[in-house]
């Protein structure tokens, strides 16, 4: 299922993966689509409240009733976590593979060395038309982006990294430069929530082999990949 980039050759032993897990990054669903507060944001961008992206910023009041509401409808996360990740030189210089799981088990791939546009109006856009196309491509035809159903166990599964790291404020408190000397050898994929409030659900933590903390506080997801990025960077 996986993305092609990827597969075309073997896994890179040297590589780091970055996941982005359960995404607040999903359209308006069906349930609240004919809400006033969704249907008066779909008419200012001109759209049907269908082909709109769920943002607390704007349906607010449509999303009272959705359910773990509290986990959903925060593009802006995942626009600024793809900002910090693909600007980085690990990125830039190949030795970085980033993927999206969303709360909605959809998973998105993200070619080699791609730019994400920095206005979040354009980032919106972008995502508008990789939820309804399934893809991105380039003006000559190159996939930038691609959406496939999966959850983050089949991505996971996919991507047979040596280990996986799950980055949470309730993991056993660390430093990002102790986690990622730790698990700097072969193949690891680190995996960032990138939703408002709560934890990862059990589902996505029994995938881990070890779970760090690496503030005695809750950190933004950006400042998280930040910090072990900048650490994956020294040791390579
Ligand atoms: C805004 S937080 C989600 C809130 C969650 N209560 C928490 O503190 O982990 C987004 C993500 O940042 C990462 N994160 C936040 N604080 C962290 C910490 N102290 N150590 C490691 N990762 C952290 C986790 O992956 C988390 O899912």
């Amino acid at each position: 299922m996986i993305n092609s980039y990827y597969y075309a050759g073997q896994p890179h032993a040297t590589k780091f993966t970055l996941v982005l897990a359960e995404a607040a990054l999903e359209m308006v669903p069906a349930e609240i689509a004919g809400h006033p507060a969704v249907s008066s944001r779909a008419r200012r961008l001109g759209a049907k409240a269908s082909e709109t992206l769920l943002d607390r910023s704007y349906h607010h009041a449509a999303m009272k009733n959705l359910d773990e509401s509290w986990k959903r409808g925060r593009p802006d996360i995942v626009h600024f976590a793809l900002v910090e990740a693909l600007a980085t030189p690990l990125f830039i210089n190949n030795k970085l593979d980033v993927f999206v799981h969303t709360y909605g088990d959809k998973v998105i791939s993200i070619a080699e060395g791609l730019r994400i546009p920095k206005s979040f109006f354009r980032f919106e856009g972008v995502m508008t038309s990789l939820f309804r196309d399934g893809a991105v491509k380039s003006d000559d035809g190159k996939v930038l982006l691609e959406m496939q159903d999966g959850t983050l166990e089949e991505l996971i599964r996919d991507l047979e990294p040596d280990r996986v790291v799950g980055l949470s404020s309730a993991g056993v408190q660390s430093s990002a430069q102790q986690v990622v000397a730790k698990n700097r050898a072969g193949h690891c994929a680190f995996v960032v929530g990138a939703f408002p409030k709560g934890h990862f659900s059990e589902k996505t933590t029994q995938l881990f082999n070890c779970t760090y903390s690496i503030q005695d506080i809750g950190l933004e997801t950006h400042v998280v990949i930040a910090r072990i990025l900048y650490e994956c960077e020294k040791a390579t």
